[in-house]
């Protein structure tokens, strides 16, 4: 199901809102949580609720799509520093609960698995939110991912580097290898919403329109999945055919 907004904005409180309802819903959630700039605002609207309605989150828990490998938590480029930031700093949520791969972990294959199985113990996501690549990649899972994948190491792809080298002083800084939650993981969510907006993510949106389900375009996996949301605004949607953007909201 697609639902498009005007704007960035609309988009947000849109999704936040979905969020909301979950852990209204679903108290004792388990919630797959995903960083980028198309969140910030996502998670701004979600604190602005919570706060307004003192959502008890005590029973939730949290488990992070990916992390760069290298960069430790205190990082002010790492997704777990990202997290905390927007997110966790301002919510009562019990440490035990929240779960983000790490970047550091010496044994690194073995805390690829031991994320995967924590998943599971905890019982599996109950929805997973995801922003998505400039190429197609869903987490750090980066076209030619095979889609039978559990959490894992991964080489980011050029492109990857370049989209995310605006967060970093220059481009030789931005880490070369990630963790990412495995498109399996993702795929065994109960829910999904997918979020892309802005011009950066036009071509993007058009291309998995239009694509089969392959493993050159990574997000095309999400088109097996009962349930789907993709949320985007006019520009992320600029060039979806004119009968999608009919039927979508
Ligand atoms: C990173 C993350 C992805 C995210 C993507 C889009 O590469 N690993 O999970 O979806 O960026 O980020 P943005 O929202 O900044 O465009």
């Amino acid at each position: 199901m697609y639902k498009i907004f005007e704007t960035v904005d609309e988009v947000s409180r849109y999704t936040a809102q979905r969020l909301l309802d979950k852990i209204k819903a679903t108290p004792a959630a388990v919630l797959g949580l995903a960083t980028g700039s198309t969140m910030e605002p996502v998670y701004a609207q979600l604190l602005q609720h919570m706060q307004q309605l003192a959502v008890d989150v005590s029973q939730l828990t949290t488990f992070n799509l990916d992390e760069y490998i290298g960069l430790s938590a205190d990082h002010p480029q790492s997704y777990n520093f990202y997290m905390y930031q927007h997110l966790f700093n301002h919510l009562n949520l019990p440490a035990q609960r929240v779960h983000l791969p790490d970047g550091l972990a010496s044994h690194i294959e073995e805390a690829c698995q031991s994320y995967s199985a924590a998943i599971q113990a905890a019982g599996g996501l109950d929805l997973q939110l995801l922003g998505i690549g400039s190429n197609g990649h869903i987490g750090f899972n980066e076209p030619q991912t095979c889609f039978n994948s559990r959490t894992h190491v991964v080489e980011l792809s050029a492109q990857t580097r370049i989209d995310n080298g605006r967060f970093f002083a220059d481009q030789s800084q931005t880490p070369s290898h990630a963790i990412t939650m495995g498109i399996l993981d993702i795929l065994e969510a109960k829910e999904i919403i997918l979020v892309a907006t802005g011009p950066n993510k036009t071509q993007i949106m058009a291309q998995l329109y239009d694509s089969p389900i392959d493993e050159a375009l990574p997000a095309s996996a999400l088109k097996q999945h009962p349930n789907l949301t993709i949320v985007l605004d006019r520009e992320a949607a600029a060039l979806l055919p004119e009968h999608a953007l009919k039927s979508a909201v």
